[in-house]
């Protein structure tokens, strides 16, 4: 059950870069008339990563288990015990709150020009936070499966 859990939350990501990058071009065109519509399937595919992301903190082992096994001292000395108890967690949560706010922001107001500032931080949070492979001590796979 982690492991699909984890796969999804892998995909996910994916998910969230190209809703991501196809919002604010939709956002910035003076063409498209609903762009409500791609901004949800954004904003869900957000909130089921975050929402999986907490189960994977709190009951896996690269979460909150490295502050309990090492102190909160010990971990925010070692980049990648940081990186997993803290940044990765408190850095995706605020790229979604981007995402949330953008989207409300948008349906409330139509202001597609701040919603796609809104959702261009949310792109530049992600991804110099996703753990790609290339990344020393705390890479993963582009893909679940992958190594
Ligand atoms: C940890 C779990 C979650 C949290 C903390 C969370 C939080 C929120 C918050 C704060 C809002 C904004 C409410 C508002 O003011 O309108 C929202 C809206 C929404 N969330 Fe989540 N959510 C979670 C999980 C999910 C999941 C799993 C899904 C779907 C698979 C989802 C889909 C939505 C949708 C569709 C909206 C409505 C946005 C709209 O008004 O158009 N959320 N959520
Ligand atoms: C946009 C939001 C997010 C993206 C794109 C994202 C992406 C990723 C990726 C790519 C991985 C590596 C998966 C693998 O090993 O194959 C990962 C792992 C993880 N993520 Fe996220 N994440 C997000 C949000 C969150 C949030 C909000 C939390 C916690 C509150 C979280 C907690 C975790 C944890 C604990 C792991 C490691 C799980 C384990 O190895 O057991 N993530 N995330």
């Amino acid at each position: 059950m982690y492991n699909i859990l984890l796969a999804l939350h892998s995909i996910l990501r994916w998910a969230i870069v190209l809703l991501l990058v196809f919002n604010i071009l939709r956002l910035l065109s003076s063409t498209v008339t609903n762009k409500v519509a791609l901004s949800k399937w954004l904003l869900i595919a957000a909130h089921t990563t975050l929402l999986i992301g907490l189960y994977q903190y709190f009951a896996g082992g690269s979460g909150y288990a490295i502050i309990q096994q090492y102190g909160l001292e010990a971990a925010m000395q070692d980049s990648a015990k940081r990186f997993w108890a803290v940044e990765h967690p408190v850095g995706m949560l605020a790229a979604i709150v981007f995402i949330t706010v953008g989207h409300i922001s948008l349906k409330k107001s139509g202001n597609a020009k701040r919603t796609a500032v809104f959702y261009a931080i949310a792109l530049i949070l992600i991804l110099a936070i996703v753990p790609w492979p290339m990344r020393e001590a705390v890479g993963r796979p582009w893909f679940p499966g992958m190594n």
